[in-house]
């Protein structure tokens, strides 16, 4: 089990000006920011980040919305950090996301979910190393 995660702070939930209260509330579980940048990325760069998403029918609005805006991306550390996150944040949908959860309280609809946040070990070392390089992390 992996102490790191990896997440972004998506497009609308930037624009809703929801940054401080995610921090906020990332902060008060006990998860430490060990990286962190505020950065547009091109739909090349966000079909490539999603590539494993290629071929189901939410992939090309994905890649849209994700670089449709500026997202603030960072990595977590905390003991078992991928589950502890993805409890966090709760469901994919946020109608669907337990009281309290980060998409509870910033979500607007499954697409506009508020956060991303990695699905296994293996994908946060991989996400992770997509977005900083061993000058801007300090995990
Ligand atoms: P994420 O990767 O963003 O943390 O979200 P997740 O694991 O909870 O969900 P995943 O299945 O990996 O889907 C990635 C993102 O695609 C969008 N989505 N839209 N319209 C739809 O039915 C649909 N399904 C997924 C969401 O923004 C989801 O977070
Ligand atoms: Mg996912």
């Amino acid at each position: 089990m992996g102490n790191i995660t990896f997440t972004m702070i998506k497009p609308y939930a930037v624009e809703k000006q929801c940054i401080g209260k995610i921090l906020e509330s990332i902060n008060a579980h006990g998860f430490e920011i060990v990286a962190m940048k505020m950065v547009k990325l091109t739909k090349e760069q966000a079909a490539s980040f999603y590539a494993i998403h290629k071929g189901r029918p939410f992939y090309d609005d994905l890649v849209d919305f994700m670089s449709s805006g500026p997202i603030v991306a960072a990595i977590l550390k905390k003991e078992n950090a991928v589950e502890a996150y993805r409890t966090l944040i709760g469901a994919t949908d946020p109608a669907k996301a337990a009281e309290g959860t980060i998409r509870a309280m910033c979500g607007t609809d499954i697409q506009r979910n508020a956060v991303h946040g990695s699905d296994s070990d293996e994908n946060a070392v991989r996400e992770a190393a997509f977005f900083f390089s061993m000058l801007e992390r300090f995990d």
